[in-house]
């Protein structure tokens, strides 16, 4: 499924009157089946952006368009065909066995059981869920707790991903796994991802095509390749450190 983001603004209103312009009139269009790496310095607005992309904050001007449909009159349709995940919270109820809240995800989607086996079988087997299914997240490692994020925004097969920071702080080893899982899910499911990293490897191995914001604002839409022409280098960690610099030094437009 496609998806378009149309002029998305958000300011957070903040005590004594003060207002942030978290994110600034900012459009784009990522095409059905991509995996788009969303990427920006901290504070940057890419979690702002993926909350409105994901119906949890509503935009104070703009609009996002899942399909054709939108969250004023879709929400639920909407919510059926799209995951998320936030690296730095987790979905999963905090005290309760995993594979508890994961039948709780089937209940809420109404994933037939046939799906949810077969689904439960293949994250098992890549993911390895048998280690830690039966125990809660508060038990878990970072990368485990990762693993069963990952399982319960894909238990009722969205064809949208939004995944917000899901390789942070955690292990190489783990994190090429779910690297593996992100690119397996893209390609035999067709799943469409939007992808929020701080790790450049993330990005080269999955992403052909990125978005960048700084400070609220749109500063590039457009091919891995591209960026690193219009850089004249192949080092991706040098292309961003530039822009952050740019960015920092209040001139961050690329395109
Ligand atoms: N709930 C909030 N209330 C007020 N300001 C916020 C809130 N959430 C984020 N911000 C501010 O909005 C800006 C964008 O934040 P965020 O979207 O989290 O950026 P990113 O995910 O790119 O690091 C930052 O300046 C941040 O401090
Ligand atoms: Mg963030």
């Amino acid at each position: 499924m496609s998806i378009e983001v149309n002029n998305l603004t958000k300011i957070y209103r903040l005590k004594h009157g003060q207002k942030k312009l978290a994110v600034d009139n900012i459009s784009f269009t990522i095409p059905d089946g991509e995996i788009i790496g969303f990427i920006g310095p901290n504070g940057a607005g890419k979690s702002t952006t993926i909350k409105m992309m994901t119906g949890i904050l509503v935009p104070d001007n703009g609009s996002v368009s899942i399909d054709g449909l939108n969250f004023k009159k879709n929400r639920k349709e909407i919510m059926m065909k799209t995951g998320v995940v936030f690296g730095q919270k987790s979905v999963l109820c905090w005290d309760i066995p995993v594979i508890d809240s994961l039948k709780l995800f089937r209940d809420m989607y109404r994933v037939p059981n046939d799906v949810y086996k077969e689904n439960m079988a293949v994250f098992t087997e890549i993911l390895g869920l048998d280690e830690f299914i039966n125990q809660p997240p508060r038990l878990l490692s970072l990368g485990q707790r990762m693993k069963a994020d990952l399982t319960a925004s894909l238990i009722y097969n969205p064809d949208i991903l939004f995944l917000d920071e899901p390789t942070i702080g955690i292990d190489v080893l783990s994190k090429e796994r779910i690297r593996q899982f992100i690119k397996k899910t893209n390609e035999e499911r067709h799943t469409t991802i939007i992808l929020t990293t701080h790790d450049v490897s993330d990005i080269e191995s999955l992403c052909e095509k990125m978005i960048i914001i700084d400070k609220g604002s749109l500063i590039y839409d457009g091919t891995l390749p591209k960026l690193k022409s219009i850089y004249r280098t192949t080092d991706l960690e040098e292309i961003i450190k530039k822009i952050y610099l740019a960015g920092e030094e209040g001139n961050a437009k690329i395109c």
